[in-house]
This record gives structure tokens, sequence and C-alpha cells, in this order.
């Protein structure tokens, strides 16, 4: 009796395991969907320069989260009140207008970044 339940966890397991994986695929994915869709791309690239916006490459080394939630989330307060953000602007003198993000967008461009980043670090130690 006890076998059996151990087998029906084994393959209950197993079902899930691949779901999980292709749910952080998908969040990525669904990042890069947003960058692209919402205009991010019109002002910046990803390892490829700088725009009008900075190269979003390392993004997620020189940013904690949470900072990049917050500016996300609302750029507009942060250029008023984040020294960070305040030099930003001084350097690239536009200020980068409200993209009007969900929490969902948000969630998904921090994990499309995290997942340049790491790319990048992985191609660096090749
Ligand atoms: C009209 C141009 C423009 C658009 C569109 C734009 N940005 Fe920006 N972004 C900027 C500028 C300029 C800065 C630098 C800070 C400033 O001057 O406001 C910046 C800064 C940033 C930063 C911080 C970079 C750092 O080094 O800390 C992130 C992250 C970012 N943008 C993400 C995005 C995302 C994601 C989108 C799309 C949803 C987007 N931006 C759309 C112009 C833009």
């Amino acid at each position: 009796m006890k076998a059996w339940i151990n087998v029906i966890a084994v393959v209950v397991l197993l079902t899930l395991l691949p779901f999980g994986t292709s749910l952080s695929e998908e969040l990525h994915q669904k990042g890069q969907q947003v960058f692209q869709s919402k205009g991010c791309v019109a002002c910046h690239t990803i390892g490829g320069g700088r725009l009008v916006g900075p190269d979003l490459k390392g993004v997620t080394q020189r940013r904690v989260e949470e900072w990049l939630r917050k500016w996300l989330k609302d750029p507009d307060t942060m250029i008023q009140t984040d020294p960070i953000a305040k030099e930003m602007l001084k350097e690239y003198l536009v200020p980068m207008p409200n993209q009007g993000l969900t929490e969902e967008d948000i969630d998904a461009l921090i994990s499309y970044f995290k997942h340049e980043d790491n790319k990048q670090i992985n191609n660096k130690e090749e």
C-alpha cells in the first residue's frame, strides 16, 4: 500500500517538474515581448549601446531589484526623489516617461533583464 503512494508521488512530481521550468521560461519570454511592445526598444538596447536611455546590459547587477521595481512603476517620482535617478537624468537629459506598466509587466521585465545578464556572465566564462 505504502509503495503505491510513493509511486504516485514520484509520478506526480515528474509531471510537475517540466511545468515548473517552463513557467520561468515563459516569464522572461513575456518580458521580452513587453520590452518590445511597450516601446522600450525605442530608447534602450541590451548590450547594443546607449540610445536615448542607457544600455540595460548589466542593469540587474548595478541596481537592486527593489530599485528597479520602483523605477519601472513610477520613474516620474523617482526622478524627483531618488539620488540615483537624479544622477541618471543629469547624464541622459531626457526624463524616461512613465510607461504605464502593470505589476505583471514589471515581474516579466525583471525576469527578462536577469535572464539577459546571466547569459552575458555565462558567455564571458566560456
Ligand atoms: C523616451 C525614451 C524611453 C523609453 C520609451 C523608455 N525609457 Fe527607460 N530610460 C530612459 C532614460 C532617458 C533613462 C535614464 C534616466 C532618465 O534620464 O530618466 C532610462 C532609464 C531606464 C532604466 C534604468 C537604467 C539604469 O541604468 O539604472 C531602466 C531599467 C529602464 N529605463 C527601463 C525601461 C523599460 C523597461 C522601458 C519600457 C517599458 C523603458 N525604459 C522605456 C528613456 C526611456
